[in-house]
């Protein structure tokens, strides 16, 4: 068994107090955009898993959740380019406010075909909320409303995020060693 599994050493980027202040931060500016109204908050598997459940019980307004997948990124830290859906919505959004949970705003290209997906149902409004930013690695011209933190161009897990499926559940924002072994 590999003993390099080990999260601990790898930098602290955002600690789970930084996390939560912020997300209690974005749920009022929610509760605020869309007073008396009720949101559907679609969550992109499996990265923004846990962003959106705190992100719900940080916003006071009537709210639904449905997932989406789409095309993973691959198992280390590149990406393939194209972007596929895998999982669909379960319940029409035609009409609906929704809001786009994902972990992480990247090239864009996630986003941006899940945007454009999701606008030929016609939803009465369509945003989107992104922990975090890496506006540096934009291949497509995009931007979320909601924006947790702008980070650099670095590879990151916990919080939901993962190096070929692991450490999802560290519970804040860590730095991936660049030369961290290739994982299957
Ligand atoms: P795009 O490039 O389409 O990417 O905007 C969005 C997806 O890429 C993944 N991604 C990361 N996952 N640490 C991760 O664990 C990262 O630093 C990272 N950067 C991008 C992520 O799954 C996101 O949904
Ligand atoms: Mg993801």
């Amino acid at each position: 068994m590999s003993s390099t599994l080990i999260h601990k050493d790898f930098p602290v980027l955002f600690s789970e107090e930084q996390i939560h202040q912020r997300i209690a931060e974005i749920g009022k500016q929610i509760d605020a955009d869309y007073a008396g109204k009720s949101v559907v908050l679609i969550g992109v598997l499996k990265g923004a898993a846990i962003f959106l459940s705190d992100l719900a019980r940080a916003i006071t307004v009537q709210c639904t959740f449905d997932f989406v997948a789409v095309s993973s990124y691959g198992k280390g830290q590149r990406t393939s380019g194209a972007v596929k859906l895998i999982k669909d919505l379960d319940q029409p959004i035609e009409g609906k406010h929704i809001i786009v949970v994902e972990d992480i705003l990247d090239t864009g290209l996630t986003l941006n075909f899940l945007r454009s997906l999701f606008g030929q149902h016609r939803p009465a409004s369509l945003r989107i909320a992104a922990l975090l930013d890496k506006p540096s690695r934009r291949l497509e011209q995009i931007e979320a409303d909601y924006v947790g933190f702008k980070i650099p161009n670095h590879f990151v897990i916990g919080y939901g995020m993962d190096y070929a499926e692991r450490f999802r559940n560290v519970p804040d924002i860590r730095l991936m060693p660049p030369d961290y072994p290739e994982l299957h």
